[in-house]
C-alpha cells in the first residue's frame, strides 16, 4: 500500500503536501508532486493539508484515478524529477486550475 497523488494536483502544486511529510516521500515533477510508493509509510498526514484533495490511500481511489498508482511509481523514478522537502508557493493561476476536469493531458513529464 501507499499513498498516492491523483490527477487534481496538476497545475495546482499547492506543495502544502511536503512540510508535513515524515519521510520525505514527495517528489516534483514541472506541474504535479508524486509521492514515491518505497518510501511512502501510509502515515496519511498528508491528505488533509492538500487545497485540491489530490491525495488519497491506494485502497480509495476514485476508480477514474486508478491510472495514477502507476503515474506516481513512475515518475517518482523520472528523470529530472526530484525530491521536494519544503513548501513552495503553488504554480499561478492553481486555484483556477483546482477542480477542473481533464488535467491529465496537460501532465508534463
Ligand atoms: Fe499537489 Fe496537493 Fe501537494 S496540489 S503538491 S498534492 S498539496
Amino acid at each position: 500500500m501507499t499513498h498516492v497523488v491523483s490527477e487534481n494536483c496538476i497545475l495546482c502544486k499547492y506543495t502544502d503536501c511536503v512540510d508535513v511529510c515524515p519521510v520525505d516521500c514527495f517528489i516534483e515533477g514541472p506541474n504535479m508532486l508524486v509521492i514515491d510508493p518505497d518510501e511512502c509509510i501510509d502515515c496519511a498526514v498528508c491528505i488533509p493539508e492538500c487545497p485540491a484533495n489530490a491525495i488519497f490511500a491506494e485502497e480509495d481511489l476514485p476508480g477514474d484515478q486508478l491510472a495514477f498508482i502507476k503515474i506516481n511509481a513512475e515518475l517518482a523514478r523520472a528523470n529530472g524529477w526530484k525530491a521536494l522537502t519544503k513548501s513552495k508557493p503553488a504554480l499561478p493561476g492553481a486555484d483556477e486550475q483546482n477542480g477542473k476536469p481533464g488535467k491529465t493531458q496537460h501532465l508534463q513529464r
